[in-house]
């Protein structure tokens, strides 16, 4: 595996990620069956899907913190955590869907830190976080994390995503917690920095609402597309178009949604 992995060519093609028969288990529990699947660059792809289907199980095996058992994943060009390619790292920004924030840092700490692991400057960190705890809508930068909201950390953990302005944007489920105002908000800014061309995201979400407003308003660019959705369910259903497995479950191309 690991010379196969160490003889895959730079990135060429326009994707942003590629997984070809990902499989990863559980001890006998398998959450991934010869997963496939195609994240384009320059797109937004939204994951949708039943509670426990393997949406972050998948995340976690592209960001490079779990291994997977078996297949290929292919992250800007080459597999996650290979040697000397940043992601996980600068490359990359991850919201998890569990936060890995520290109690005891204020919002600054917490963006400051986040700015010293991808080598940002201080007075490119500070422009960030000023414009990130407006954008987020964030209480005061020295509010310690431990006296926020569940809605205000998610926030955080976002802001910490964004920081660095990464090519690749994986967040899982992002919006949890988050008013509506500025859940539109934040896809219009999705939206913008993919339509440079130059960032990707793969996101989860439960609220079917948000995809359906987010293909609506945003789902054609100069006749782009710039939203797709992928559905998770179970494979007994009719399956629409091209149909990678993707454990017990398949992926459904949401037509409503298109
Ligand atoms: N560390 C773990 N050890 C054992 N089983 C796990 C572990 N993490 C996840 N699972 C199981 O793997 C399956 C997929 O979980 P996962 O968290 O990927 O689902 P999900 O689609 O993200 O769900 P949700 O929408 O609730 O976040 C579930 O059955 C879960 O119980
Ligand atoms: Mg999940």
């Amino acid at each position: 595996m690991k010379d196969l992995e160490a003889s895959l060519p730079a990135a060429q093609d326009n994707f942003a990620i590629r997984c070809r028969d990902v499989c990863r288990s559980y001890g006998k529990l398998k959450v991934l069956t010869n997963l496939n699947l195609t994240v384009p660059q320059g797109q937004i792809y939204g994951l949708l899907g039943p509670s426990g289907c393997g949406k972050t199980t998948l995340l976690k095996c592209i960001v490079g913190t779990l291994k997977i058992s078996r297949g290929h994943i292919t992250v800007l060009g080459k597999p996650p955590a290979f040697p000397g390619h940043e992601v996980p790292g600068k490359m990359v920004g991850y919201m998890p869907q569990d936060l890995a924030l520290y109690n005891e840092f204020t919002i600054s700490d917490t963006l400051s830190f986040f700015g010293r692991i991808h080598g940002l400057t201080s007075k490119e960190t500070r422009a960030r976080m000023d414009f990130l705890i407006d954008f987020l809508h964030l209480p005061q930068k020295h509010s310690l994390v431990r006296n926020l909201s569940g809605g205000q950390r998610r926030r955080v953990s976002l802001g910490a995503a964004l920081l660095q302005n990464p090519e690749l944007l994986i967040l899982d489920e992002p919006t949890v917690g988050v008013d509506p105002v500025l859940r539109a908000k934040i896809w219009q800014h999705l939206v913008e920095i993919v339509k440079t061309g130059k960032v990707s995201v793969i996101i989860t979400t439960h609220y079917i609402e948000e995809a359906r407003q987010a293909n609506v308003q945003y789902s054609t660019h100069d006749g782009c597309m710039v939203v797709q959705w992928v559905a998770l369910l179970p494979c007994s259903k009719k399956v629409l178009g091209s149909t990678p497995s993707w454990g017990s479950f398949c992926m459904y191309q949401v037509p409503g949604l298109l």
